[in-house]
């Protein structure tokens, strides 16, 4: 099994057809670290054999902030940069004492892409994701802050994570007014059992050209199906594996489970029992089939077992009636989303 490649939305770029997430390394809870140091380079080691290219990390992955991106750095300098599609992101506070420690401002943002250059041991980044909105700063000064950092060549491509599709169309929208470098990539939290309608900001990303590169595309390991429910009522509510995420992070039930979930997770695993494969990998491929974008879905795995599983995703087909099936599993009988939040 060896991953493909596609082309990174509109650009010329190609990156494996499977992102590899490293939000894990290093972060510590309940003075646990989830992925050691050695665990990471393994990590890294085995996703480059299979045929991987594209790493995603940001400034304040690990305990401290900064501990992925070191990580990667020092896995980094063993190897030749240019077979790396290397991906961070800026916006959360790195700093808590800097009253300008955090956002979108030119300063910020300037101060940010210094250290994580630094951190990764490089003097470009393939692709530099805005890692949420920031409602205080003015779009145009964070933009044309960005465009510099292109024609600077400390950053190749611009991405946006985790918006709504309004504030997408006007950041493109500016881009062209104003002839700067637009974002070619994004980055939403989407897999098949999210609760929330991302149709809208996909349908943006389609006509725009934009790659998609969801997060979370595993809801966190709920669609491994290693999860059991713990109450018919209450859907955030499960039976976790012991060292699991579900286990350890007590935000696991509100970020990642619904009852749309868990309808989609039963025709997950039916479909998986059809095509011979885990519902992890039916998952992730239908993310990758999804129809008029171009989405690369970030996995995370904590060892390399669960790695494999999840590039296997590279080799299910699905039939398009198997694709819609797990579609339609996310309405009830008269077409409402389940488990919708208002
Ligand atoms: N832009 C943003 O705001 C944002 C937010 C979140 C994440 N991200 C990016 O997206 C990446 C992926 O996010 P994620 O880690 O939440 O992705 P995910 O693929 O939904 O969940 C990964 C977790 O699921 C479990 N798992 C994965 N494969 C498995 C398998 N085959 N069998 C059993 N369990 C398995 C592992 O946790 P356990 O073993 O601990 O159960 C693993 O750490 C991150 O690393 C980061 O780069 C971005």
């Amino acid at each position: 099994m060896s991953l493909d490649y596609r082309r990174l939305g509109s650009t010329g770029t190609r990156v494996s057809e499977l992102c590899f997430g490293t939000w894990r390394f290093g972060r510590e809870t309940d003075g646990v670290v989830e992925t050691t140091k050695s665990e990471a380079h393994e990590l890294l080691d085995a996703f480059v054999e299979r045929g991987g290219n594209f790493i995603d990390t940001a400034n304040v992955y690990g305990t401290p902030s900064g501990r992925s991106e070191r990580w990667i750095g020092d896995w980094l300098a063993g190897r030749d940069r240019s077979e790396v599609v290397l991906a961070s992101k800026v916006y959360f506070g790195f700093d808590p004492d800097n009253p300008n420690g955090s956002g979108l401002s030119r300063t910020h943002v300037r101060n940010q892409i210094e250290g994580t250059l630094d951190r990764l041991g490089t003097d470009y980044l393939d692709l530099y994701y805005i890692h949420r909105w920031d409602e205080e700063t003015p779009i145009e000064e964070t933009l044309s802050t960005l465009d510099r950092l292109v024609e600077e060549g400390k950053v190749n491509y611009l991405g946006a994570s985790t918006m709504a599709a309004w504030q997408l169309t006007k950041a493109l929208w500016k881009s062209e007014v104003h002839e700067w470098e637009r974002f070619e990539v994004t980055q939403p939290l989407f897999h098949a059992g999210y609760y929330e309608d991302v149709s809208e900001y996909l349908d943006v990303c389609g006509d725009q050209g934009l790659a998609v590169c969801p997060y979370s595309p595993l809801a966190g390991g709920f669609l491994t199906g290693k999860y059991e429910r713990a109450d018919p009522d209450d859907p955030e509510r499960v039976i976790a594996p012991d060292g699991s995420r579900g286990s350890m992070d007590d935000q696991f039930g509100d970020y990642y489970l619904s009852e749309r979930g868990w309808q989609v997770l039963d025709a997950v695993r039916e479909v998986a029992d059809e095509v011979d494969a885990a519902p992890a990998q039916v998952a992730l491929r239908w993310l990758m089939d999804y129809p008029d974008a171009t989405v690369i879905p970030i996995v995370g795995a904590r060892t390399t077992g669960q790695l494999d599983e999840n590039l296997g995703a590279a080799d299910v087909q699905l039939s398009v009636g198997q694709w819609d099936r797990i579609y339609e599993a996310r309405y009830d009988g008269e077409g409402r989303r389940w488990g919708h939040r208002d």
